[in-house]
């Protein structure tokens, strides 16, 4: 059985069960012309999922694009706009429950025409679930919610069913980034990780960090732009963590 479809059938949950989203769905009262691209532009730019077939992300871009990525909770859209506008040869799928930051992407996909650009307005293991394995190239998962408290901390994004559901949608040799800038949450992925690396039967799905010394994790990548909630976290003295990681 091929390491993807072991990790398919593993998963603890039933895939139509609906998920409780953690977080804010709206924010303050879109604009008028944030409402219109929210009822004109959304529509042409959506990710059509439905929730018993499986999705292939290449079906999604006219003309094909060189390889699909994903961001996971893009928030105001910040990265993924830079990504787009420097990667047109790559489509890009953004997820992002919020619909203020879904409205803010709408304007620059807009302003800045990117034809490679489709959004999910909902919780990103809808689409985890339902893609095709092995589809993706690369992931980013910046500056997840942290639920600090301890009874909070299985809100978490990144547990084991999510990093089975991530290195199932990764190609081999595909690329996940996470960034965060707590400590704690940091150390959290990386148990996990190391934890999810284990259970691998000779490492096919697993995940290997790149990093070979401190600078190389306290150093933003070179293909950067910074975020919202990142400028933030460094406004108030934390300090942001990059972990980049190879799909095997
Ligand atoms: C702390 S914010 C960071 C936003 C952005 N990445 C940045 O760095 O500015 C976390 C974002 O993840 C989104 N989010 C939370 N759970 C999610 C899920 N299950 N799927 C997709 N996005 C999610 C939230 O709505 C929020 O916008």
């Amino acid at each position: 059985m091929k390491s993807a479809d072991r990790d398919m059938k593993d998963l603890p949950r039933p895939s139509s069960e609906r998920r409780h989203v953690y977080g804010r769905r709206r924010g303050k009262r879109l604009r008028e012309h944030q409402n219109d691209l929210m009822e004109t532009l959304l529509p042409r730019v959506s990710v059509p999922l439905d929730h018993e077939a499986p999705l292939d992300p290449a079906t999604l871009f006219e003309p094909a694009t060189k390889e699909i990525w994903l961001e996971i909770g893009f928030g105001g859209g910040e990265h993924l706009v830079f990504q787009a506008g420097r990667n047109r040869d790559a489509g890009i799928i953004g997820c992002e429950p919020f619909i203020n930051g879904v409205a803010k992407l709408l304007a620059e996909i807009e302003a800045q025409e990117l034809s490679n650009v489709r959004v999910l307005s909902d919780d990103a293991r809808f689409l985890l679930e339902r893609l095709k394995p092995e589809s993706l190239s690369r992931i980013f998962i910046l500056y997840p919610d942290p639920w600090p408290k301890k009874r909070h901390n299985k809100r978490r994004f990144i547990n084991p069913e999510t990093l089975s559901l991530l290195a199932r949608a990764l190609k081999p040799g595909g690329r996940l980034r996470f960034a965060s800038d707590i400590p704690d949450y940091v150390g959290w992925t990386l148990a996990r990780i190391l934890r999810h690396n284990r259970e691998r039967e000779n490492g096919q799905g697993s995940f290997e960090w790149q990093a070979e010394r401190p600078a190389d994790w306290r150093t933003a990548p070179e293909d950067w732009p910074g975020t919202r909630y990142e400028e933030k976290a460094i406004r108030e003295g934390r300090t942001p963590a990059y972990l980049d990681f190879i799909r095997l």
